[in-house]
C-alpha cells in the first residue's frame, strides 16, 4: 500500500491511495481536529463510500491504538479518549481500505498550566493564494500555534456546504488536520440559513452554553469565549438566538471563570476605523460585562485589514491608572484588503491595511505577547500585556511532576569520639593549596612528610611484625 499526503485543493474528492486497485476510496475532506482537550480529541473528516472507518493513534511516533467509528456514514467524528495532558500524539485514518498519511497534534496542557500559545485570524475564507500563504505561514516549526481561533467570514461568499469545503477546508487541510481549530461564524455563513451549514460542519464545546454559535472553553490557564455577534446585530432570527439570551449566558460564563486571562473572540468589531466602523451594539451590550470580568482582550474582523485600540473603558480611551481592554481587529485573513478612509482616530494604536497576516500570541505566566506577522515573517506589530498572577495551581493527584534534584541532608550531629569507623574528618589546622585536591570524595589534602602508605595496611603489617617477633623470641 502507498500513502500520499492529501492535497489542500479545492476538489471536493481527495483521492487516497487505493489497495492492489481494486476498490475505490476516498476521503472528500480531510482530518480535521475539534474539541480537543487535557484527555480527549475528535478527529472528523468526510468519505466517498460507507464504511467503518478507524483512527489509529498514539505517543511518540506510535500508532499503536484504535478508536473504531460507531458508524458506517460519510460524515464521520471520531472520539480519542483517554488521552494525556499536553503530549503530542501522530494520528492516522484507516478507511475503506484507504490510509491517511500520519498527522499530529497536542493535546491541551493540565488546567491551570502557565503556557498557551494560539493564533487567530478572520475574513479568510476565499479559497484564494492570500488565504493559503497565511494559512501555511502558521506551521513553520517555530510558531507552530496550540489552537487555531477563526473570527468569522470563514467561507465565503454566502457559507454554502460547498463554499465551506472549497474555500475554508480544502485551503486549510494542512492547519486543521495539525492544530485544533474553534470558529466564531460571521455574517457571510450567516447568509445561508443562518449559519447552519457552518454549524453542521463543526464539532464545537457546547457544554456550557448548549449551543454551538457561542461557547467557552479553558486551554491552561486561558478561558476562551466564543461568541456570535450575528445574534445581536439584527443577522438572526430569534428562534436561532437572541442578544439577550446570549449576553445572560456570557455574564454567567464570565462570573464563573478563575482563569487567570480571559480572551473572547467574535465576528463584529466594537472598535474598528475601518470600512464598516464600530459596531456599537456589540461595544454597548457587551462592553460591560467585559469590563466588569476583567476580560484581557477582544479578538475580532470584519473589516479587512489590522487595528489594534488603547486600552478602551466605556466609551473612550481608559484613562490613566484606569484599567481597559485593548480591542484589535484581524481581518487581514485572505480577503481583499480595504484601505482606511481618513486619519487615525486617537483611540487608534496601530492600523494596518496593506498585508495580509495572523495574529500570534504566547500567553506566558503574566504576560501575554501578541505579534501580527505576514506570510513572508515581516512583522506588522508586537504588543504585550502583563499582570500579577496568584500562586501557581498545585498539580492535581496523578499528573506527572517535573524530577527535581535530590535535596542535600544536613550533617548528623556526633558526640566527640564516636566517630564512625573510616570516616574522613578535615584536617585540622591544615590550609589546603588551592589548586592541590581534586574536589573528589576523600581527596583531603596530604601533609608533608606523612606516610601515604594506607593505615589500614599499614597497621596489620606492624602488628604481624610483633607477632612474629615474638614468635621468633618463643621459639
Ligand atoms: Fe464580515
Amino acid at each position: 500500500m502507498h500513502f500520499s499526503k492529501v492535497p489542500a485543493l479545492g476538489a471536493l474528492a481527495v483521492a487516497l491511495t487505493l489497495t492492489a486497485g481494486v476498490s475505490q476510496a476516498a476521503l472528500t475532506r480531510a482530518p480535521y481536529l475539534q474539541r480537543v482537550g487535557p484527555n480527549m480529541a475528535l478527529v472528523a473528516f468526510r468519505l466517498d463510500a460507507n464504511c467503518t472507518p478507524e483512527v489509529h493513534y498514539g505517543t511518540q511516533g506510535a500508532t499503536n491504538q484504535v478508536a473504531r467509528s460507531a458508524d458506517s456514514g460519510r460524515i464521520q467524528a471520531v472520539t480519542l479518549k483517554g488521552l494525556t495532558p499536553g503530549t503530542d500524539y501522530t494520528y492516522e485514518v484507516l478507511a475503506c481500505g484507504a490510509r491517511t498519511p500520519t498527522e499530529r497534534f497536542t493535546t491541551a496542557p493540565v488546567p491551570g498550566t502557565r503556557h498557551v500559545h494560539f493564533a487567530a485570524v478572520g475574513d479568510f475564507g476565499t479559497g484564494g493564494t492570500d488565504e493559503r500563504q497565511v494559512a501555511a505561514s502558521m506551521l513553520s516549526s517555530k510558531l507552530r500555534p496550540d489552537l487555531f481561533l477563526a473570527l468569522g467570514d470563514n467561507a465565503y461568499e454566502s457559507g454554502t456546504e460547498a463554499e465551506i469545503q472549497n474555500n475554508l477546508f480544502a485551503p486549510l487541510a494542512a492547519v486543521l488536520s495539525e492544530v485544533p481549530f474553534f470558529p466564531v461564524p460571521g455574517n457571510h455563513e450567516y447568509v445561508t440559513n443562518q449559519a447552519q451549514p457552518y454549524l453542521d460542519n463543526f464539532y464545537l464545546p457546547t457544554s456550557s452554553s448548549g449551543s454551538q454559535r457561542y461557547y467557552s472553553f479553558d486551554w491552561g490557564n486561558v478561558h476562551f469565549v466564543g461568541l456570535d455577534s450575528n445574534c445581536a446585530v439584527g443577522l438572526a432570527s430569534k428562534d436561532r438566538c437572541t442578544m439577550e439570551a446570549q449576553r445572560a449566558w456570557l455574564e454567567q460564563d464570565l462570573a464563573a471563570s478563575k482563569a487567570d486571562w480571559k480572551i473572547v473572540y467574535f465576528h463584529h468589531p466594537p472598535w474598528s476605523s475601518g470600512a464598516h466602523g464600530s459596531q456599537l451594539v456589540m461595544r454597548h451590550q457587551f462592553g460591560p460585562l467585559f469590563e466588569k470580568y476583567g476580560v484581557d482582550l477582544v479578538l475580532t474582523g470584519h473589516d479587512h485589514n489590522y487595528e489594534r485600540s488603547r486600552p478602551m473603558l466605556g466609551d473612550d480611551v481608559a484613562p490613566s491608572g484606569k484599567r481597559g481592554i485593548t480591542y484589535l481587529v484581524v481581518g487581514g485573513g485572505g480577503a481583499t484588503l480595504r484601505p482606511f478612509d481618513g486619519a487615525a482616530p486617537a483611540w487608534s494604536v496601530l492600523r494596518n491595511a496593506t498585508d495580509h497576516g495572523y495574529l500570534d500570541v504566547d500567553v506566558t505566566e503574566g504576560t501575554l505577547t501578541a505579534k501580527v506577522l505576514t506570510p513572508a515573517g515581516k512583522l506588522i506589530d508586537s504588543f504585550n500585556l502583563t499582570k500579577q498572577l496568584g500562586p501557581a495551581p498545585q498539580p492535581s493527584p496523578g499528573t506527572s511532576e517535573t524530577p527535581t534534584e535530590p535535596v542535600p541532608q544536613p550533617p548528623v550531629a556526633q558526640a566527640p569520639g564516636t566517630e564512625t569507623p573510616g570516616t574522613l574528618q578535615p584536617p585540622a589546622e591544615t590550609p589546603s593549596t588551592p589548586g592541590d585536591s581534586t574536589g573528589l570524595p576523600g581527596d583531603a589534602p596530604s601533609s608533608a612528610g606523612c606516610s601515604t602508605f594506607p593505615s589500614e595496611i599499614f597497621l596489620p603489617l606492624a602488628a604481624l611484625s610483633l607477632a612474629e617477633f615474638l614468635r621468633r623470641r618463643r621459639d
